[in-house]
């Protein structure tokens, strides 16, 4: 598919868990990705285990990207306990990585978030009971917040949010349903009810369902690479989405949609 003077391209990928050994071997599915696509988005697990050398591995990897590149970070880039590093090594190649901001590509605002776990629905964890519960559910509902601030800031009119966990449960359908609270939150879908977007991606569910729609409709793909690796065998392993380009046309900060109608 030929990039279009009409239309912004992206292509979205998750869960690149780049490791000392990916040095050189991911050069050519960049170099393809961004032939097709206007910007390159991440959608977290970056790396294996958060290491330095493994944040300057995939640095190294992404200077063939002759486009934008917008990330956000997923769980393993916590794992060294230096998300910070893995963010500053990437900024430094040029990467724009999002953690509860916003940025805009071609006139398509960007809002981005890691995103926490805690359940779906009617199984979503409540804040009740000892610290240790009431502290996990704050960090879900810190990460939805976040979001929200960041789809709040966005003036344009097409609007894509980057998270790492899911934020509705048919994405993550097809992984084993004991493990679905740690796949992803209804918290993030609240964000997105009041501030509506074109398109939610997101990874982290190796195991899941590759499209799935929040209760108003947007669509959500998981492009955890390994997911769209053995779904679509035949294909680079990235998501292409397109939406018509919109030069000049800004629009007032979002307006959210009021709760009764988002319902
Ligand atoms: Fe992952
Ligand atoms: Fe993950």
């Amino acid at each position: 598919m030929a990039k279009s003077a009409g239309t912004v391209r992206f292509a979205a990928v998750g869960d690149l868990h780049v490791t000392r050994e990916a040095a050189g071997t991911l050069r050519a599915f960049f170099t393809q990705a961004c032939e097709h696509a206007d910007a390159l988005l991440l959608c977290g697990d970056l790396t294996d285990y958060g290491t330095a050398e493994e944040a300057h591995v995939l640095a190294e990897e992404l200077a063939v990207v002759k486009v934008p590149v917008v990330a956000v970070l997923g769980n393993h880039d916590f794992e060294s306990g230096m998300p910070e590093v893995v963010t500053e090594t990437l900024t430094k190649a040029g990467v724009r990585v999002l953690d509860g901001e916003a940025c805009e590509i071609e006139g398509v605002g960007i809002a981005g978030v890691k995103g926490f776990a805690g359940g779906f629905g009617r199984g979503s964890l409540g804040a009740w009971g000892e610290p240790a519960i009431k502290q996990f559910v704050q960090e879900a509902l810190q990460e939805a917040l976040k979001l929200e601030s960041a789809l709040a800031k966005l003036r344009t009119p097409r609007r894509i949010a980057l998270l790492h966990y899911a934020p509705i449960c048919g994405t993550v359908m097809g992984e084993p349903v004991d493990i679905f609270p740690f796949l992803g939150s209804s918290r993030l879908e609240e964000p997105l009810l009041r501030y509506p977007v074109d398109a939610v991606f997101h990874g982290h569910a190796h195991r899941g369902t590759m499209e799935g729609k929040t209760i108003n409709g947007v669509p959500v793909f998981n492009v955890a690479r390994p997911l769209l690796q053995r779904s679509r065998p035949d294909q680079a392993p990235f998501r292409l989405f397109e939406l018509p380009r919109e030069e000049g046309s800004e629009r007032e900060p979002a307006a959210p949609v009021p709760a009764a109608a988002s319902a």
